[in-house]
């Protein structure tokens, strides 16, 4: 049965009548048209499908709806767009980390969880952050040094 579920979405207020065990990310790819979450395993394995909820990432794969209601969702669409890329986009290509790209959203969202609770994370450190994003094409060393450089272009900016 369907129920209204609130919630505030990339920072507008989304007022929705689903089925609370559907998951985020099938009504944010099929209900909301919001495709830059990625369906990769569907099974909580790959974190291609990583969101950010209340600032902590979290598998939208595995998270139902019912659990959506009054939280804060931010998903890749909501970081940063073609005109002002986020800090961690302009660094994740400036220093070659997205190959296929299908693992950048969940990792770009990863990584701003950590940045934002830690401005200069050590390389464990950010290695940690991203430890449930699986990347089968960069070997990470890339998107390490990414996210390293976009903490420095952080802190130059703020
Ligand atoms: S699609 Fe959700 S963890 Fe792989
Ligand atoms: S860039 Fe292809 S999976 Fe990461």
């Amino acid at each position: 049965m369907k129920q209204e579920i609130r919630f505030i979405l990339n920072g507008e207020h989304v007022s929705l009548n689903v089925d609370p065990s559907r998951t985020l990310l099938d009504v944010l790819r099929e209900d909301l048209g919001l495709t830059g979450t990625k369906k990769g395993c569907d099974e909580g394995d790959c974190g291609a499908c990583t969101v950010l909820i209340a600032g902590k990432p979290i598998n939208s794969c595995l998270t139902p709806m019912g659990k959506i209601n009054g939280q804060e969702v931010l998903t890749i669409e909501g970081l940063g767009d073609p005109e002002q890329l986020h800090p961690l986009q302009e660094a994740f290509l400036k220093v070659g980390a997205v190959q296929c790209g299908y693992c950048t959203p969940g990792m770009l969202l990863s990584a701003k969880a950590i940045l934002d609770i830690n401005p200069q994370p050590t390389e464990a450190e950010i290695r940690d952050s991203i430890a449930g994003n699986l990347c089968r094409c960069t070997g990470y060393t890339k998107i390490v040094e990414a996210i390293k450089y976009a903490a420095n272009l952080l802190e130059g900016r703020s």
